[in-house]
C-alpha cells in the first residue's frame, strides 16, 4: 500500500485530496490542528490516519514524523497543502502576522519536505506536491505577504526539483486560482459574483478538481513532469 502525507487535511482542498487518495487504496497520514472532521472521514475510509499538528511549531512537525515513522519508514508522496491567508494593507501588517503566515506557508513545507526526504532518497523515489497560488505568480493587492510566500514556494519547488531529480524524486506545484473553500468564505455575494466574472470558466474551482491534479502528479502517468508550477485557475 502506498503512503502519503497531506497537510491541512481537515477541510477544503486537503480534505478532498485525503478522500481521493484513500478511495484509491492509499494510506493517508492526514494532518491539521483540528482533526475532528478527519475522525469522521476515517470512519468511512479506514486507511486515513489523522494526526494533530500545528505546522507553525517545528517540534510538532518532528512529532508528526515520529508518528509516521512508527508504521511507515518511507512515504511515497507528500502534499504541502496547509496554508493561511492575510488580507490587508502591508502597512497594517505586524511582524508577528508576517512571521505566522511565513511559518505555515513557507517554513512548514521546508521542514516537512526535509523530514520526508531520507526515506524517499533511500528508496530513490517519491513525489512532492506543493499547493501554491496564482498570486505567487502575479501578486495580489492587499495580499503581499501571501503572494510572497507562494512565490517563494514556487521557487522552492523549481530548485528542489533539480536538486532531487538524481534521487528519483519529483517536485511540482499547483498554482491554484480561486477554489471554493472556507478560505474564500469571507466574500460577500457581490464580491463572489465579481470574482466569478473575472474567471474565464465563470466559476470558482472545486476542491476535488485540485485533488484530481494532485493525484495525477503523484502517479506514474506524470513520470516526466518535475519542477513545474501548474496553473489551475479556470483561465483567470
Ligand atoms: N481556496 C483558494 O481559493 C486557494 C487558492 C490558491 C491557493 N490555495 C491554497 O490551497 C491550500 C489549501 O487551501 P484551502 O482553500 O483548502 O484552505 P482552508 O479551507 O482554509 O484549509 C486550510 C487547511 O490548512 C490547515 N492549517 C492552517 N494552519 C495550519 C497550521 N498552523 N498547522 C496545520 N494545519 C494548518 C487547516 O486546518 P486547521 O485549521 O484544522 O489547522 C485546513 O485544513 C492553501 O495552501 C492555500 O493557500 C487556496
Amino acid at each position: 500500500m502506498k503512503s502519503i502525507l497531506v497537510t491541512g487535511a481537515s477541510r477544503g482542498i486537503g480534505s478532498a485530496i485525503t478522500r481521493l487518495f484513500a478511495q484509491n487504496g492509499w494510506r493517508v497520514f492526514a494532518c491539521a490542528r483540528h482533526i475532528q472532521s478527519l475522525m469522521q472521514i476515517c470512519q468511512e475510509l479506514p486507511s486515513v490516519y489523522p494526526v494533530s499538528c500545528d505546522l507553525a511549531r517545528p517540534e510538532e512537525i518532528d512529532r508528526l514524523f515520529e508518528i509516521i515513522h512508527e508504521s511507515c519508514p518511507a512515504l511515497d508522496a507528500v502534499v504541502n497543502n496547509a496554508g493561511v491567508s492575510y488580507i490587508g494593507l502591508i502597512q497594517d501588517m505586524s511582524v508577528d502576522d508576517w512571521d505566522r503566515l511565513m511559518q505555515v506557508n513557507l517554513r512548514a513545507p521546508f521542514l516537512v519536505t526535509k523530514a520526508a526526504l531520507p526515506g524517499m532518497i533511500q528508496r530513490k523515489s517519491g513525489c512532492i506536491v506543493n499547493i501554491s497560488s496564482m498570486w505567487g505568480t502575479y501578486g495580489a493587492s492587499m495580499e503581499a505577504a501571501y503572494s510572497a510566500s507562494k512565490g517563494g514556494l514556487n521557487a522552492f519547488t523549481k530548485a528542489l526539483a533539480r536538486e532531487l531529480a538524481p534521487s528519483g524524486i519529483r517536485v511540482n506545484a499547483i498554482a491554484a486560482g480561486a477554489i471554493d473553500t472556507s478560505m474564500n468564505a469571507f466574500l460577500s455575494p457581490e464580491e463572489r459574483s465579481m470574482l466569478e466574472d473575472s474567471i474565464g470558466l465563470g466559476r470558482l474551482g472545486r476542491p476535488e478538481e485540485a485533488a484530481d491534479l494532485v493525484f495525477y502528479l503523484c502517479s506514474e502517468k506524470s513520470s516526466y513532469l518535475s519542477g513545474a508550477v501548474i496553473p489551475l485557475d479556470g483561465a483567470y
